[in-house]
């Protein structure tokens, strides 16, 4: 699969550091809107939070529906609705936002402020699910948050190995609606197993280590070569257990934190997921307040990320750097590719205020 970088937005030079260290409260006193860098253009508004009850007959969304199957080593399966055919049937769509459109006009992976990027599987979605199969993780019981899912299949892995909750957020309601409730639904097919017991006893680790050298190439071959073919959804998806797990948000993180702080009583997540979300070093000040206000004491970040984003400037470096600055967070490195743009997994947890 390949990514076409054509932001709308110019390169960034802005260092973390000089970012405000109030992102949400400023943000929201800057008039609302989120600065590009780029003062010729008018600045978008920011995308107010809500949240999107999955349609009252959820199986008509998923009827037809033409879908691939992503394999890693021995994770559960997980659906996701083809992209070619979701593009293609674009315009059949409802669209509040005119992203899909847009998009495809401006044949751009993200427009910022506008789009970000969620229609598409980004590929270090894939380096995390690897890196889970490897390492036997599995959710039992947790409390998880997809923070930036698009397609939402690390949020869907969660659901299917046992989560007691899984979140979704997206920037854009329009992925969140077409594309993630969707995909949720494609896995909660009611012949799925669950796994439960087995994985709590560390059934997926033994799995791991057998098939850790062949499990980069399967998944390309599922994803890239679509073998086996797409297939049409035929199964009644009307009844959804695991639906009930989950919740979908889409919305600007700023306003996306002050929603769910709202809810009574607030969460905490023992597992946040955040794959492909620091190539904007000016979302840095609020994404780290998300984080930083959404993770249970002992609780988890999965950061997955390119080193750099060209054309865009975030990247591992500066988001480390930013980090540091902040002094809530350790980061420890999981997993450094070494081929082409390189990528990395790292993880993030919260500081003891003995510790600091
Ligand atoms: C490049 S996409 C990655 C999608 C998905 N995680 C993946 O790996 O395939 C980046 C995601 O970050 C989220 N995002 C980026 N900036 C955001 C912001 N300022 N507020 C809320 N969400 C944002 C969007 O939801 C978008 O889907």
């Amino acid at each position: 699969m390949s990514f076409c970088f054509n932001f709308d937005l110019p390169a960034q030079t802005t260092s973390p550091a000089d970012a405000d260290g109030n992102g949400l409260q400023n943000r929201k006193k800057d008039n609302k809107t989120i600065s590009t860098g780029n003062n010729t253009k008018p600045a978008e508004p920011v995308k107010e939070a809500k949240e999107h009850h999955p349609p009252s007959s959820p199986h008509l969304q998923v009827v037809d529906a033409v879908f691939e199957t992503v394999t890693v080593g021995a994770l559960p399966p997980l659906r996701f609705l083809n992209e070619t055919v979701f593009e293609k049937t674009a315009s059949d769509r409802e669209d509040g936002e005119n992203i899909l459109l847009r998009t495809a006009e401006q044949r751009s992976d993200l427009i910022s402020g506008v789009y970000e990027g969620g229609l598409k599987v980004w590929e270090c979605t894939y380096d995390l699910l690897e890196l889970i199969e490897r390492d036997g993780e599995t959710f039992g019981g947790k409390s998880v948050l997809d923070l930036g899912c698009g397609a939402g299949l690390l949020g869907i892995l969660a659901l299917k190995r046992g989560a007691r909750q899984v979140h979704f957020q997206d920037y854009n309601s329009t992925v969140i609606e077409q594309l993630t409730v969707p995909n949720v639904m494609l896995n909660c097919q009611e012949d799925d197993e669950v796994d439960s017991d087995d994985d709590k006893e560390g059934r997926g680790k033994e799995k791991t280590q057998q098939q850790d050298v062949s499990r980069r190439k399967n998944v390309k071959e599922d994803v890239e070569d679509s073998n086996p073919p797409p297939k049409k959804s035929a199964v009644d998806t009307s009844q959804k257990p695991l639906l009930t797990k989950c919740h979908f948000y889409s919305g600007d993180w700023s306003t996306f934190l002050a929603l769910v702080l709202k809810t009574e009583p607030p969460p905490k997540y023992d597992v946040i997921f955040t794959s492909e979300t620091i190539y904007n070093t000016s979302y840095y000040p609020v994404l780290h307040e998300t984080l930083h206000k959404l993770l249970a004491p002992d609780g988890l970040v999965y950061l997955a990320t390119k080193s750099h984003y060209f054309g865009v400037g975030g990247g591992l470096h500066l988001f480390e750097m930013f980090v540091e600055q902040r002094g809530v967070f350790y980061v420890d490195h999981l997993w450094d590719g070494d081929e082409g743009l390189q990528r990395h997994v790292v993880v993030l947890r919260l500081k003891k205020s003995k510790d600091t």
